[in-house]
C-alpha cells in the first residue's frame, strides 16, 4: 500500500511542480508580448492552476498516508518538520494565487493577473526547498 501513496506523491509532484516550471517558461514569452494580448492568452492559460492544485491536493492526501507510519520517528526529525512548515507556505501561496484567479474571472483581468507572477516565484522556490527537504530527510 505504501508504494501506492508514494507514486501518487510522485504524481502530485508531477503535477505542482511541473505547473510552477510551465508558468515560468509561459511568463517569459508573454512578457515580449503587448500586454493587452499578454492577458488575453493568460486567460487561457490560467487552466494551469488547476493543475497545480489537484497536484498539491494529491501530495498533501498522498504524504498524511504515508506519514503516519512514520509518525513517531519523524516528529522529533527537523529537516521533516521544516518540510511541512514549507508545505503550510506553498498552500497558502496556491491559494492567493487561486483568489487573484477568481477576481480576474469576475472582472479586470489585468489588474489581478498582475499580483499573481510574484506568488507564483515564490511557490516555485518553496516547492525546491520542498523537495530538497523531502530527499535529505528520506535519502
Ligand atoms: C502534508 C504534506 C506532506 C506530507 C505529510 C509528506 C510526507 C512524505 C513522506 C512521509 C515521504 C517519505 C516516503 C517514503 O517513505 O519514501 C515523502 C516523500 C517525498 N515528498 Fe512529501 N509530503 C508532503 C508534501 C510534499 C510536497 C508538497 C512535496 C513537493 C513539493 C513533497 C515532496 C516529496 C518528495 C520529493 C519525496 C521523496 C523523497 C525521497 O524519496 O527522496 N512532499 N513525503
Amino acid at each position: 500500500m505504501k508504494d501506492v501513496f508514494l507514486i501518487l506523491h510522485f504524481i502530485g509532484l508531477a503535477m505542482g511542480l511541473g505547473t510552477s516550471f510551465a508558468n515560468l517558461f509561459l511568463g517569459i514569452s508573454l512578457s515580449k508580448l503587448p500586454r493587452e494580448e499578454a492577458v488575453r492568452i493568460s486567460m487561457h492559460t490560467i487552466v494551469l492552476a488547476k493543475m497545480g492544485q489537484i497536484g498539491l491536493a494529491l501530495l498533501i492526501l498522498s504524504g498524511v498516508f504515508l506519514l503516519i507510519p512514520e509518525w513517531d520517528k519523524l516528529s522529533h526529525c527537523a529537516l521533516f518538520l521544516t518540510k511541512m512548515a514549507l508545505v503550510v507556505i506553498l498552500t497558502f501561496l496556491i491559494m492567493r494565487i487561486s483568489g487573484h484567479i477568481q477576481d480576474a474571472k469576475m472582472g479586470e483581468p489585468g489588474v489581478h493577473l498582475a499580483k499573481i507572477p510574484v506568488l507564483g516565484k515564490l511557490a516555485f522556490i518553496t516547492s525546491i526547498l520542498i523537495v530538497i527537504m523531502a530527499v535529505l530527510v528520506f535519502h
